[in-house]
């Protein structure tokens, strides 16, 4: 990019400086110019086959798509004229001659391009008389994709995607004008782990997702900005989650990408999109001892119990920089050893997943905490179990899910997850990143970060858990392992 001539153009009577050869759409939007489109996608190579980006050039005839146009130096480019407003109105006129009327039942609906742009360009009664074109709806693309050819404008933007981005090319354009379709290659389905990404760049209703479909309206989800946990690259999310629905216990509905180019450019994967059910299933909602449900006070008598003993935290690479430091800082006081625990490693990809199926092994790795077994007589364990439990005599859980073998821990502390508190995690190239809080914790959990804090109260130690002091020892940390 660096050796690219620099320039200097006008958009809508603003100069801006830009890159010789940038395509106009992208200029325009880096300057805060939003210039409406339905097939260009910032990610995908540009096909030009919608024409509703079309822009105007001083010194030429007619109007140009400003997504095959580069930039050229001194250009005077206007991008909403009243020719242009006309021009995108008998687009949107056109397109919606094959369209069905289906925004009532439409997941898109609310975050439809095709919706946006006509109530800002066209607004009018159809004049279109003659029969809509019939064409299949709900056909299985597989896993969560159903697809719907009487919705789709053919942008392309799928099929691009398909081919650009994982290479698995399972889609086509199948007919030609009218009755143009997307369609399955023969023999296949869309199985590859990049699926969802699907739903989100197809500008209309016309890919919907199994998983989410008729679920929520949109507009009543609260978005909450957050970072997957379910591999070390920590690609930027938006949880949507919905309380108030009184038909349906679930709270969370769906995981979205958030564009970070850095970590995850545009996409996530279908494990971290689809793989949310563990925040509100099956989880352990209140303190248990030896796999029954007990009181706060059982708890605190049991803390009493480790007086004077040797302990062992097994801390995890799930939790967050600020918690381990916080726990850290416990270990130290009392004289305690400290290991980590995580989930096993799998498999990675070449477009995001990672074998590290952890989203903080890099923060523990920070803070100089290793993976490895002690004897000690005491074991506190957070969230995954270590390889052998068996020389610990007293056995004190904190976990989120209930799993096999929950009794043989003399008491279990429910703990948040990660949607349920805020924090950070370090992702492996060493970024940190911060998670929001999108719920409140379910029944009586608490963040690690408040059972830490009990735990030492309970023991006598004024030690309180404050999230800003522990960012601060951990951002101290970290600048000493940048050197
Ligand atoms: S299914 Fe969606 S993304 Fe694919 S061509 Fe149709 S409208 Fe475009
Ligand atoms: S690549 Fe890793 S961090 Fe990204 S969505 Fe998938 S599991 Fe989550
Ligand atoms: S966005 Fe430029 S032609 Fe479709």
């Amino acid at each position: 990019m660096s050796n690219r001539k620099r320039i200097k153009i006008t958009i809508d009577g603003k100069e801006i400086e830009t890159y010789e050869g940038t395509l106009i759409i992208k200029a325009a939007e880096d300057a805060g110019i939003y210039i409406p489109r339905l097939c260009y996608h910032e990610a995908l190579k540009p096909d030009g086959n919608c024409r509703m980006c079309f822009v105007e050039i001083e010194g030429l005839r007619k109007p140009v798509p400003s997504c095959l146009t580069p930039a050229k130096e001194g250009m005077v480019i206007r991008t909403d004229t009243d020719a242009l407003k006309k021009h995108r109105s008998s687009i949107l006129e056109m397109i919606l001659t094959t369209h069905p009327m289906d925004c009532p039942i439409c997941d898109q609906a609310g975050e439809c391009a095709l919706q946006d742009y006509y109530f800002q360009y066209d607004l009018k009664e159809s004049r279109w008389r003659e029969k809509k074109e019939k064409k299949p709806k709900r056909v299985h693309w597989g896993k969560n994709l159903i697809y719907d050819a009487a919705r789709c404008i053919i942008c392309k933007r799928c099929v691009r995607f398909l081919d650009e981005i994982t290479g698995t090319q399972e889609l086509g354009v199948f007919e030609r004008g009218i009755h143009s379709y997307i369609g399955l290659f023969d023999g296949n389905r869309i199985e590859n782990d990049y699926s969802g990404n699907l739903v989100d760049i197809c500008p209309v209703g016309a890919i919907t997702d199994l998983d989410f479909r008729f679920k929520s309206r949109v507009w009543f989800l609260n978005r909450t900005p957050s970072i997957c946990p379910f591999c070390a690259r920590g690609c930027n999310i938006e949880i949507h989650t919905n309380t108030k629905n009184p038909f349906s216990s679930q709270r969370v509905y769906r995981i979205k990408p958030r564009k970070n180019l850095e970590v995850n450019k545009w996409w996530i994967c279908d494990e971290g999109r689809y793989s949310y059910e563990f925040i509100d299933s099956d989880r352990i909602e209140y303190p248990m001892a030896r796999g029954k449900k007990t009181s706060w006070d059982s708890v605190r008598q049991e803390i009493l119990k480790i007086v004077g003993k040797d302990v062992r935290l097994y801390v995890s690479a799930w939790m967050s920089n600020e918690e381990l430091t916080y726990w850290m800082q416990i270990a130290k006081t009392f004289d305690w050893k400290l290991s980590l625990v995580g989930k096993p490693r799998g498999k990675g990809d070449e477009i995001l997943k990672l074998p590290d199926k952890n989203p903080n092994r890099k923060g523990a790795e920070i803070l100089g905490i290793r993976e490895e077994i002690g004897h000690e007589e005491v074991a506190v364990v957070f969230h995954f179990l270590p390889v052998s439990l068996e020389r610990h005599k007293i056995k004190i859980g904190i976990f989120t899910n209930k799993f096999e073998g929950m009794d043989k821990f003399d008491i279990i502390i429910p703990a948040a997850v990660f949607a349920e508190k805020e924090g950070s995690w370090t992702n492996f190239q060493g970024k940190v990143q911060n998670f929001q809080k999108a719920l409140e914790p379910i029944g009586e959990a608490k963040s690690e970060g408040e059972i830490g804090e009990f735990l030492a109260n309970t023991l006598g130690l004024d030690l309180q858990w404050e999230i800003g002091k522990y960012r601060e020892e951990f951002e101290k940390e970290l600048r000493k392992w940048n050197g």
